[in-house]
């Protein structure tokens, strides 16, 4: 390449940086001193973390740092290769054993992320000539999954079970359709009506894919997830999470049966083509497990918080998304906004991030608090009171698709 035509890149890159910045969709790595809830620390100062998946405060128990510490003595610090080569030990059968008993299915396999596991699951269920319908808010992965799998995807209206419906009623494929739905959306927080999608899935004969990376670890007698909570183990075909949130780990699963496993296992590039997961990670996994199904009351609270808050916002500040969960977004609006909100919290000392598009829909920019079981209530109160201030500075101003503040 002559170096004329490389400047030329370099000025398209130095454009494009320029125009997130003027639209303020500018984004850049904060460089985190200590992490996890309900603190974190940037720049030797101390914040009131809302901006963590960490739900249940997990980052920070020692059993799981113990349990790092013992596999890595035990196995080494990595596995050499992939699963398929020599990469497959034995506690990644035993955190799959696991799995598959707490989801409640034949079977689990255990994959590097859960971006790994929605970008990579997808080709294998769906091919050129199938069809994928998935929600309009899904997450990224699900979406760069249909990308890779050439199927046609088709987004329905968020959660419009009538949209749905009528996309399958006039789209068949003869190579088979896949429905895909996180049960606890990630930006929303809000829910999705599982039993009416399991109802859909089975009129349609369409396989249903259920991504519980937000709900595993909270809802359901074992902290299994949303399947758990209504009783839907053997009407989900594939049920996918991730342990890089709740369960304060890393690492994803894919719970389903025997035989999809072994399909799995043969074509899926996510797992055929990377090192598998270093045994540290999968034993962290496996404690973490077994500790959310012994939490039942840490999740609990965790809940009853969330509604609070929740109900706390939408009385006193705007409207947020429906729903329980312990993701509440405060939808503002323009980008700037959402930034000069987060900006003002930053500058109290509470960390809670702005989402921006790509990552939400256009003119829906939030800050997306992020409840942990280790919030307090005098840290719930701490960040209400800012919220107060800022919404009586902002009385004036009205959101899109929102009332006035
Ligand atoms: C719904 C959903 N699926 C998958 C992922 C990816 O999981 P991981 O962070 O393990 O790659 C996320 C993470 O943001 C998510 O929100």
């Amino acid at each position: 390449m002559s170096k004329s035509t490389n400047k030329k890149k370099i000025d398209t890159y130095v454009q494009e940086i320029e125009s997130l910045r003027n639209s303020g969709s500018f984004r850049r790595l904060r460089v985190i001193e200590s992490t996890g809830t309900p603190y974190a620390t940037m720049e030797e100062k101390q914040y009131l973390n809302f901006s963590s998946n960490d739900y249940l405060g997990f980052l920070s128990r020692p059993e799981l740092q113990q349990a790092a510490i013992k596999a890595t003595q035990t196995w080494g610090t990595g596995t050499g290769s992939s699963r398929l080569v020599s990469g497959s030990l034995k506690i990644h059968q035993e955190l799959e054993n696991l799995v598959a008993h707490w989801k409640g299915t034949p079977s689990a396999l255990i994959l590097n992320s859960g971006y790994t596991a929605n970008t990579t699951l997808i080709p294998v269920l769906a091919g050129r000539h199938s069809g994928v319908f998935c929600d309009r808010l899904s997450h990224a992965s699900i979406i760069d999954g249909c990308f890779l799998s050439r199927a046609k995807c088709h987004r329905y209206r968020h959660n419009d079970m009538d949209h749905l419906k009528w996309l399958l009623n006039n789209h068949p494929y003869s190579a088979g359709r896949v429905i895909f739905t996180e049960s606890i959306f990630s930006m929303n927080g809000d829910e999705a009506p599982l039993g009416e999608l399991v109802r859909i899935a089975k009129d349609h004969d369409t396989i249903l894919v259920v991504d519980e990376a937000h709900a595993n670890g909270i809802y359901g007698a074992g902290g299994a997830g949303k399947v758990e909570e209504y009783g839907f183990e053997k009407d989900v075909d594939f049920q996918v999470g991730t342990f890089g949130k709740a369960l304060g780990s890393f690492g994803a699963y894919v719970a389903c049966p025997h035989k999809a496993k072994e399909l799995l296992v043969n074509k899926c590039r996510g797992l055929i083509y990377s090192t598998s997961l270093p045994p540290s990670v999968i034993n962290v996994n496996i404690c973490a497990v077994h500790l959310v199904m012994a939490e039942r009351t840490l999740r609990e609270d965790l809940i009853q918080k969330s509604l609070n808050l929740r109900s706390w916002i939408q009385e006193k500040l705007i409207q947020t998304c429906g729903g329980a969960s312990q993701i509440i977004p405060l939808i503002l609006g323009k980008n700037k906004k959402a930034l000069f909100w987060s900006e003002e919290l930053l500058k109290e000392r509470i960390f809670v991030t702005a989402i921006r598009p790509p990552t939400v829909p256009e003119g829906t920019s939030r800050l997306r608090i992020s409840l942990s079981a280790l919030h307090t209530h005098d840290h719930i109160e701490r960040l209400k009171k800012v919220l107060l201030t800022l919404a009586q500075l902002e009385t004036k101003m009205t959101y899109a698709g929102s009332r006035k503040i």
